[in-house]
């Protein structure tokens, strides 16, 4: 039988899915399960590994089912996975030795701060784009073994191995007979070297970690391994793998040097491809790989923002303002051009880009006897939009100019949302017709690697607009909006000290 369909896996930071493709990249069929999020103190997010990895399994077998095909006839599976989040797992049973600790975490704060005093900073930007947050996986793999027992002593004996999602879940795929990540993931753990494309000597010594840990790195499309065949049927070839950001990038076709992309996901991500060349920003800003292909490497310049779509989970599971993501849309569609007077500073998991504060914690601004649950919902919307501009910002100063902006993820469906982003960022922003930007990146370099695609150049002509927002704000509203902003973003800060 003819292999005609590909699968693709997004394993996101709430969520797991796995869709059917076939040769034209529409999409058959799609499953999706949620996860628990562990909260277990201040600053820390954690997820069960264990569990991620059956959420997966499941929405594969779950998704063949749906679309009626057997694994024989899937070519090709592609992984795009939440970035950062860090596993140790024991070789020997597959077991991971700790939960896994997720980008969000702000656990290693002390440490970054102890290597930021050591003066290290400006080195390690220079080598992997990075600054130094607990963000990346680094500090993250140096705390679990630093604080899980025995496991310095297992990891000095070989039985350790640790990797980002993208490689946990190869593992377990391939039931151990793979070890590899791609180079987008690798080079978010501040490990990897962006110049020579590997793990760098000196950062592993400056984190304690044993290289014996580490996946071999590849491109993003390359032979990874093939799956147990008892998973699925059939022992189908992984094909690809990458970061989900960089997988949105793709999807988006922003593959010319100076396209942008934002994702509003549980973070929003802004990226711009910078080419081939590795640039440096001097605004607090990130350089990270774009995509190796054929061990060519692309590059990027990215602004993170840690809580985007998660302010809005918020106000559903936290406040309880809202009782869906929906309602969100609703209340802000009945507010359309009008600003919140409430100013909120959504650093629930301390600030990123450009702040790098990871004490920062939220806080809402302006409230007086009127405000109504619209102005807070609305305000919490606004924020979004208004750290977005800050990363603009920060582009502009390191001389790279947007003239678009092209926008996906959940918070996209809400034109209001939209309309405000055009409004902050004064800036033309458009959404794509087809929705699943993440899993669409991951699904077009399993066709590459398949050749179903010639060159990434193909992609150009299958992304469509579905709607644009142009800015319509008074320059006198965005000021005053903006001058809020920055001093509600200062008082948060002075109050974190
Ligand atoms: O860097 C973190 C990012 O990869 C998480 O993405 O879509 O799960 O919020 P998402």
């Amino acid at each position: 039988m003819s292999s005609e369909y590909l699968l693709a896996i997004d394993q996101g930071t709430t969520s797991s899915r796995a869709l059917v493709f076939n040769r034209k990249f529409e999409v058959l069929a799609c499953a999706q399960a949620p996860f628990a999020q562990h909260f277990p103190d201040d600053g820390w997010v954690e997820h069960d590994a264990e569990e991620i990895w059956q959420s997966v399994l499941s929405t594969c077998r779950d998704a063949l089912q749906q679309a009626g095909i057997g694994a024989d006839q899937v070519a090709g599976i592609g992984i795009t996975n939440q970035r950062e989040t860090t596993v140790v797992w024991h070789r020997d049973t597959g077991q991971p030795i700790a939960p896994a600790i997720v980008w969000q975490d702000r656990r290693t704060q002390p440490r970054c701060a102890q290597l930021r005093e050591q003066g290290l900073e400006p080195q390690i930007q220079a080598k992997t784009g990075l600054l130094l947050d607990p963000y990346f996986s680094a500090t993250k793999i140096q705390w679990l073994l630093d604080n899980t027992d025995g496991a310095r002593a297992l990891a000095a004996q070989g039985k350790l191995a640790c990797g980002t999602i993208d490689s946990w879940l190869l593992w377990r795929l391939t039931e151990g007979q793979a070890h590899k990540t791609d180079a987008t993931n690798a080079s978010r753990t501040q490990l990897y070297n962006l110049t020579s494309g590997q793990w760098d000597d000196d950062l592993l010594d400056q984190f304690d970690v044993p290289r014996s840990l580490l996946p071999e790195v590849a491109d993003n499309t390359a032979e990874f391994g093939r799956c147990a065949s008892h998973w699925f049927g059939a022992a189908i070839p992984v094909l690809a793998m990458v970061g989900d950001q960089q997988a949105a990038l793709l999807g988006q076709a922003c593959i010319a040097k100076g396209q942008a992309k934002c994702t509003f996901g549980t973070g929003a991500f802004l990226m711009v491809n910078a080419g081939r060349d590795i640039p440096q920003s001097q605004h607090r800003l990130l350089t990270t790989l774009a995509y190796r292909i054929n061990g060519e490497s692309t590059f990027a310049n990215e602004g993170s923002l840690f809580v985007a779509g998660a302010a809005v989970q918020w106000l559903r599971d936290g406040a309880g303002l809202i009782d869906s993501a929906h309602a969100c849309n609703q209340l802000m569609a009945d507010y359309a051009g009008k600003l919140s007077p409430v100013t909120w500073v959504p650093a629930f998991t301390g600030l990123g880009a450009p702040y790098w504060d990871p004490a920062a914690r939220g806080a809402v601004f302006g409230l007086t006897r009127d405000t109504s649950r619209a102005d807070l919902v609305v305000g919490a919307l606004q924020s979004i939009a208004l750290q977005t501009h800050d990363l603009l910002s920060a582009l502009h100063a390191d001389g790279v100019a947007i003239s678009e902006l092209r926008t996906d993820g959940g918070m996209t469906n809400n034109a209001a949302f939209l309309q405000c982003l055009a409004d902050v960022l004064q800036l033309s922003i458009y959404r794509p017709a087809q929705e699943e930007m993440t899993v669409l990146g991951a699904a077009y370099l399993t066709a590459l690697q398949l050749g179903w695609l010639n060159t990434l150049t193909d992609i150009h002509s299958l992304w469509h607009a579905h709607s644009s927002c142009n800015p319509a704000l008074s320059d006198k509203q965005h000021k005053t909006l903006l001058q809020r902003w920055h001093r509600a973003v200062a008082a948060t800060q002075l109050f974190a000290k």
